[in-house]
């Protein structure tokens, strides 16, 4: 999707909205699968809801991108135009045990950077890919660490009424991988309640998820983390690898020989061959187990 409108694109300028025209989904993922469009990238977040206004009353359909590590997106020319908020200088600030965070920082480095300042509960979230605002949507979680326990207040911009608002944490249910947020939804920021701890206990937590997670992950390949949610009980990478695909492979699209529930675009892998590879492995999966892998990659497609 290409704007030319000169009238619209002085809007977004006005609004502080960067236009950046025909940029390719394959360097903005993770997996590094993608077609084309144009980005939209919002530096001044209260111009939002005025930009998705200006958007809907052009009737152009768009996609909002966190981190793209949790997305799988359709080659060739996109019917949407992509929506990315920038980071603002100072992503984290700390109050007491809580620390305000824009949700388009970074969640590595927000979990390194509380820590630093002797703020812990997050070390399992270490090396876990992509911004503060797509761990919330899709209540992150890794060696027995979630975010949602950590939230005590989002600030979103609902869909439904066209407003930026603040939702408590109570509010909020946070699920396994899920969350009530609706589709439209766009996180703006969080406010995370963490345990106060000395750096030297939190940073040894760190390293040993670090350790865990270079062991057992294709951390250097390109990847969207696990492609599947794990069922109720069971590891889905557990049960990929029982069938012994691991190496398994639709065109440019593989499973990896280190986490069978990571599969890897070795170089040229399409959409296509993705979606391939994900439906052949559901299938024999629920032959032999009668387990529906249920994704836990985001895919946009028509
Ligand atoms: N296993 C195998 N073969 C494999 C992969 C795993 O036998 O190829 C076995 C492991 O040996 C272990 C069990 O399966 O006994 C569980 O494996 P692991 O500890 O790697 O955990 P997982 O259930 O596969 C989950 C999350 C990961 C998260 C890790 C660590 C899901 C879908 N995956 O993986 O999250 O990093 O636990 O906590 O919930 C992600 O969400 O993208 C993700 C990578």
């Amino acid at each position: 999707m290409r704007i030319e409108n000169t009238k619209l694109m002085e809007a977004f300028a006005d609004l502080g909205v960067e236009h950046r025209s025909g940029i390719s989904l394959r360097k903005h993922t993770s997996l590094g699968i993608g077609g084309d469009t144009d980005l939209l990238l919002v530096r001044r977040h209260r111009s939002l809801p005025e930009l998705l206004r200006l958007l809907a009353q052009e009737g152009i359909e768009h996609r909002f991108l966190g981190g793209g590590s949790n997305v799988l997106v359709m080659d060739g020319e996109l019917p949407w135009v992509m929506i990315q908020r920038a980071a603002k200088g100072e992503a984290v600030r700390l109050d007491g045990p809580c620390a305000f965070v824009d949700a388009a920082a970074d969640l590595g480095r927000t979990v390194t950077f509380c820590a630093k300042n002797n703020l812990g509960g997050m070390e399992g979230l270490i090396g876990v890919p992509g911004s503060v605002g797509g761990a919330l949507r899709m209540n992150a979680g890794a060696y027995g660490t979630q975010i949602g326990p950590c939230v005590r207040e989002v600030e979103v911009y609902r869909a439904a009424t066209g407003s930026i608002e603040t939702l408590r944490g109570q509010e909020i249910h946070f699920d396994y991988r899920h969350t009530s947020f609706a589709p439209g939804d766009i996180m703006m920021a969080v406010k995370l309640e963490l345990l106060p701890r000395p750096y030297a206990e939190i940073i040894q937590g760190i390293r040993v998820c670090n350790e865990k997670r270079r062991a057992s992950q294709p951390l250097n390949q390109k990847s969207a983390g696990c492609i599947f949610k794990n069922p109720p009980g069971a590891s889905a990478g557990r049960m990929i690898d029982e069938l012994g695909l691991k190496g398994h492979r639709a065109g440019g699209a593989c499973v990896s020989e280190r986490h069978a529930n990571f599969f890897i675009n070795q170089g040229s892998a399409s959409c296509a061959d993705m979606l391939a590879l994900i439906a052949d492995v559901r299938e024999r999966v629920r032959c032999q187990f009668g387990v529906e892998l249920e994704n836990e990659v985001v895919v946009w497609k028509t």
